[in-house]
């Protein structure tokens, strides 16, 4: 029998290799609950426009029901023959209703269906993505507040430039995250336009109700402009930018677990749960959940920048270039949410070494730029304050000596503006508490963005 949805005009074909490149059920079958929820949105429409009888939409919507739940259990699944999910499903319906399965496809196209589908499927899962990058949030917060009094090297060039809070540091990365939820919101408020209604590309002959599909289906509201309903793939390009952006701050947040776990840094211990050993060294415990964040975030990359090439030159309105469209949006969202657990239960096992971190922390002359301030408080021009201090730094560093051992003489002997009062500023408490501005290290400041982030994060 012939399931195909076109053929009427053709008198032989397609050949066997357009059918296997033209084959995409192998990954657009996770558009299937979706394109079924269109489809009873859509015999609803036709049934109000007077194009289906009450006992047809009955038989319908029933059928569909049912095909849903077939799909939900596996038991009805694409077969070789099947072009796309579109096919696949039409297939199941008639099966089921003969030719009455055959009017639903009145008024629509697969280029406004697979449109619809794509944003349906992508804003279904950002919800939970909206959710575990909320609980990896949390669990930065919470190793934050864990040990929300240790202090630590702060780096530039990754040499020691200024002493943290380590929390600062850690609350860095949650507030990345959090911008990261925020986008997906912004992003969820455009893709809220159903392009249901918008057919092959003109819209329908057909009395239909595009705002009643929307409705159905949870948009807002439905597209404008029909040719841009079936070609717009702004949320798809858009959704793979924001996944890639997570990508880089899971990578950035990665690549510093592996410096932090390792025996020269010796910040931090993995949990057992959330490390892997090696089949040679018996003595190994390796941080593979942070390096694949880090080696995942190429496919991020790669995704967008796959989507935006094959975007760039078509033209309107669907092209069948687009259906390249949803391997990439499809492996980011798949990888997204199997990472962020990973990094979350990694994060939030972590055990730090305080005692590693607050004997590390002054280390590399941090409290350089102290004296430097501290000079600038007694009137001194910053120009040679910076001066000064560096002269204080290169006679500690020859003679093997910290900022706060030299004797009130050495400090004469460097500079007469050097009193003794200048190791008022030479402690890391002194120096974390002094940086009382909003944005600073300083303890006050931290504990209001320990409270700002976790209530960001309940919201989600
Ligand atoms: N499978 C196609 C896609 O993924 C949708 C079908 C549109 N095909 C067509 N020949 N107009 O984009």
């Amino acid at each position: 029998s012939q399931t195909r949805l076109w053929g009427g005009r053709f008198g032989g074909g397609p050949s066997e290799a357009l059918t296997a490149l033209s084959k995409s059920t192998h990954f657009d079958w996770a558009l299937a609950p979706f394109d079924l929820a269109g489809s009873r949105a859509h015999a609803r429409v036709l049934h109000r426009a007077g194009l289906l009888t009450d006992d047809e939409l009955t038989s319908m919507v029933g059928a569909l029901t049912e095909l849903s739940a077939e799909v939900a259990a596996g038991t009805f699944t694409a077969v070789q023959a099947d072009e796309d999910v579109h096919e696949a499903l039409e297939r199941g319906l008639t099966e089921k209703l003969g030719g009455l399965g055959g009017k639903l496809r009145a008024g629509r196209s697969r280029n406004d269906q697979i449109a619809t589908d794509l944003r349906l499927y992508l804003r279904h899962h950002v919800r939970t993505l909206v959710g575990e990058l909320a609980s990896l949030q949390e669990a930065l917060v919470g190793l934050a507040e864990r040990y929300r009094d240790v202090a630590a090297p702060g780096m530039t060039h990754l040499q020691h430039a200024q002493p943290v809070l380590f929390a600062h540091q850690l609350l860095a990365h949650a507030h990345s995250i959090a911008r990261d939820v925020d986008r997906l919101q912004d992003w969820d408020r455009r893709t809220a336009v159903s392009p249901y209604g918008s057919g092959a590309l003109a819209g329908s002959s057909l009395p239909l109700d595009p705002d009643a599909v929307a409705a159905e289906l949870g948009f807002d509201r439905a597209t404008d402009n029909s040719i841009d309903g079936v070609s717009d793939r702004d949320f798809a390009a858009e959704f793979c930018f924001v996944a890639a952006l997570i990508g880089v701050h899971l990578s950035r947040l990665g690549e510093e677990v592996v410096l932090w776990t390792s025996t020269e840094f010796g910040w931090a211990t993995l949990d057992d749960a959330w490390a892997t050993g090696s089949s040679i060294m018996p003595q190994k415990k390796n941080p593979d959940i942070a390096e694949l964040a880090r080696g995942k975030s190429g496919r991020f990359v790669g995704n967008l920048t796959g989507l935006l090439t094959m975007l760039k030159g078509l033209p309107l309105a669907y092209d069948r270039d687009l259906q390249e469209d949803k391997e990439p949006v499809f492996d980011s969202m798949e990888q997204l949410l199997l990472l962020l657990p990973a990094v979350t239960g990694m994060m939030a096992t972590l055990t730090l070494r305080p005692e590693v971190l607050e004997a590390a922390a002054p280390q590399g002359f941090a409290l350089a730029t102290d004296v430097a301030e501290w000079l600038v408080r007694q009137g001194v021009p910053f120009r040679s304050a910076h001066e000064i201090s560096g002269a204080m730094v290169a006679y500690c560093e020859q003679r093997g000596l910290e900022l706060d051992e030299l004797t009130d003489e050495q400090l004469t002997e460097v500079a007469p503006e050097l009193t003794p009062e200048v190791r008022s500023v030479l402690s890391v408490r002194g120096a974390l508490a002094a940086r009382q501005a909003r944005g600073g290290t300083a303890p006050e400041r931290v504990a209001e963005q320990l409270e700002s982030l976790t209530e960001l994060a309940r919201q989600h």
